[in-house]
């Protein structure tokens, strides 16, 4: 690709991570705006004092980046409050916005640390741990055309089948076939819509990857079958650990083959997660990846046609060896006197047994027949993971459209499948955070994301679940999912169910508007999710607004975040916005605001979308699942020109393995 606006420079002997697919050619001599150190993996920009940073894909905190620091490096940390570095992708892409514009990815497996205004306010300091890795920098005139620029560069973002956009039920776990039919019976009987009911680690026969447990599963390939009839998918977790178990054929294989990730001596690596000691598959080596992708078809065969990819980064709770080491200074201490120091010591080695970046150290990758050890791919092994299903599924059933999302990831893998935001918790600062996520990511180019709404640690409150559905009808990932152990959430054991299915039916009612948004973003390399500050250049109060976002090209949406609350402050950044309030699809008010701010009363039964001057929002009627809906019965809200018109794009059938979309234009 030959592209005036984006600068690529190679630096050392970079890892070929695959990320980019459209590259360009290299340049030398300095690169511009920023200053590089000799090294240089150190790498320095001075911002002015208003300079807003946006990027990073999946990270804690605000949609402006400023006044933290990061940690580029794929980690299992379902505790993630806001002074956390690190989530479960690695997306290190940024855009500058203040005297300078420009954007800057750096393309690079291992751990990189961007302190943007941290240690000095305003200094953004880039360490990248080794000096080896690509930069590109991409010049535009506005952020859009920064992102589009770099999603040129990375190549077209994943779209999943179009039932995907469905609502979807999730938990760990719904134990046995019956606790499945149960969920969708109640969704059903309650008049909920449902697309999607999902399978955690215990469907398997001891948390063994494409293995189904015969005394809870015993009818996997009826149930499949009787739940489509209903309209709904069911959808099974992959873990990436495979069980070390002798008679298990997937280990054996991997053992025998020389498939699994090695240690220093070269044995397989061997370390704990679910199932107790697993390999990990090596899905750096080509054959090994094309091996386990193809073990999909186990459950493809039992008419499975979506799954999602867990614990990728690799999570590892602990490894044996540092088990023992920790076990033997628990040992030692035993009956002594130990001051309080040596205790939070003793606790530190208990804790850090998981995840330890001693333990990804000690692995290695064959990587084309070369030793290469993991810490120099690290961000690299969920993404693999997931290409490698993807690959799998184009030769498996090319027919199919089969949903896949992950959850470590790097930039690369948004073009194999989606990813959920991992492990979030029933707090109100979650919800906001998934609010705040969805910008970053479709600027990495992941476009089909989605938090586990209502939080999956930790009890929700009714009012937490509605208002977080109130913002997750939005999410192109709409899923409920909840850890073992917390309050159930599905949406039909709230009080007031009558409001969580009038939210359930509007979602149904946007999916054709979502959608159409969705794939042209994706056509077009835009985000379907942007800051205001994308749109309204010049505005000094859309510049600093964290909490309200453009979905698509035609509204905006202000979700309420805060408990107790009576409504919120809104920002109407143009004249004439329509606010439509929203009781459910077929009811609602309309009210004309002028630019400028207000306080919003919002009743949690109710949900208010802004719509764009001269832009209209087209509804449909709403259907019990995807396959039900009928474009046809669209009518639009707003004001609009006389020769207004809108086009939807129709998935209408699959080719090798990818939906094809036609398009139809409805006149109001
Ligand atoms: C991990 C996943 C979570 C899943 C759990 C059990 O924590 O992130 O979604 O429910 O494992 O499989």
């Amino acid at each position: 690709m030959n592209d005036p606006h984006i600068k690529k420079y190679i630096f050392g002997d970079p890892f070929e991570t695959g990320a980019v697919v459209n590259d360009v050619s290299i340049e030398t001599g300095n690169p511009p705006y920023i200053i590089l150190d000799k090294d240089p993996s150190a790498i320095t920009y001075t911002m002015g004092k208003s300079d807003r940073v946006y990027g990073l894909g999946e990270s804690v905190r605000g949609i402006n980046k400023r006044g933290w620091i990061y940690e580029m490096y794929c980690s299992d940390d379902p505790m993630h409050t806001e002074t956390k570095r690190s989530l479960y992708g690695s997306h290190p892409f940024m855009i500058v916005d203040g005297e300078e514009l420009f954007g800057l990815f750096i393309d690079y497996a291992d751990r990189i640390v961007f302190d943007i205004g941290y240690e000095s306010v305003n200094t953004i300091n880039i360490r990248v741990g080794a000096p080896d890795y690509k930069l590109y920098i991409i010049e535009g005139c506005t952020p859009d055309e920064i992102v589009s620029g770099f999603r040129r560069l990375i190549g077209k973002s994943y779209i999943p089948p179009f039932w995907a956009f469905g609502f979807q039920q999730s938990r760990w776990s719904y134990y046995t076939s019956n606790d499945v039919r149960r969920v969708i019976d109640s969704y059903k009987s309650d008049g909920f819509p449902l697309d999607a009911v999902y399978l955690d680690i215990d469907y398997m026969e001891d948390f063994k990857d494409f293995t189904v447990s015969s005394e809870r599963f015993p009818d996997l390939a009826e149930l499949v079958e009787s739940s489509k009839r209903n309209g709904v998918h069911l959808v099974p977790i992959i873990d990436a650990g495979v069980k070390i178990e002798e008679g298990y054929d997937v280990y054996e294989e991997g053992r025998d083959n020389g498939f699994f990730c090695k240690d220093e001596n070269g044995e397989d690596f061997t370390a704990a997660v679910w199932p107790g000691r697993v390999c990990f598959p090596d899905f750096l080596n080509k054959d090994a990846a094309h091996w386990f992708g193809m073990k999909y078809k186990t459950l493809i065969d039992l008419g499975i046609d979506g799954f999602w990819n867990d614990m990728n980064e690799p999570a590892i709770f602990y490894s044996e060896n540092r088990l023992d080491k920790a076990i033997d200074k628990v040992a030692s201490l035993k009956g002594v006197n130990i001051g309080i120091y040596d205790f939070f010591a003793l606790k530190d080695t208990v804790l850090g047994l998981s995840n330890s970046g001693e333990d990804y150290s000690a692995m290695y990758h064959n990587v084309n027949g070369e030793r290469i050890c993991h810490d120099k791919v690290h961000n690299l092994f969920g993404y693999n993971m997931t290409k490698s299903a993807s690959d799998a599924f184009k030769e498996i059933a090319p027919d199919k459209n089969i949903l896949l999302f992950s959850r470590a990831s790097y930039i690369g893998m948004h073009r194999c499948g989606g990813i959920w935001m991992g492990d979030n918790q029933s707090w109100w600062s979650h919800l906001k955070l998934n609010l705040q996520m969805l910008p970053s990511l479709n600027m990495c180019g992941f476009m089909y994301t989605g938090a586990d709404l209502v939080g999956f640690g930790d009890n929700c409150t009714e009012e937490l679940a509605l208002r977080w559905l109130a913002l997750g009808i939005f999410n192109p990932l709409m899923r409920n999912h909840s850890a073992l152990g917390t309050r159930d959430q599905e949406f039909y054991r709230f009080e007031n169910k009558d409001a969580f299915r009038s939210l359930l039916n509007l979602r149904y009612s946007l999916i054709p508007y979502l959608y159409s948004e969705f794939v042209r973003s994706v056509e077009q390399d835009k985000m379907m999710f942007r800051p205001l500050s994308f749109e309204y250049r010049e505005d000094k109060f859309a510049a600093a607004c964290e909490d309200q976002l453009l979905v698509g090209d035609s509204i905006m949406i202000a979700p309420v975040y805060e408990p107790n609350a009576i409504g919120k402050n809104v920002y109407i950044p143009e004249e004439n916005m329509i606010a439509v309030r929203m009781r459910a699809y077929d009811d609602y008010t309309v009210e004309h605001l002028s630019k400028g701010h207000h306080f919003i009363e919002i009743p949690a039964n109710e949900t208010v979308i802004y719509i764009r001057k001269g832009k209209a929002l087209p509804l449909v009627t709403p259907a019990a699942c995807t396959a039900d809906i009928n474009p046809d019965t669209v009518k639009f809200i707003g004001e609009f020109a006389d020769d207004y018109e809108y086009t939807f794009c129709i998935e209408a059938g699959v080719q090798n393995g990818e939906s094809i979309i036609t398009k139809k234009t409805y006149k109001p």
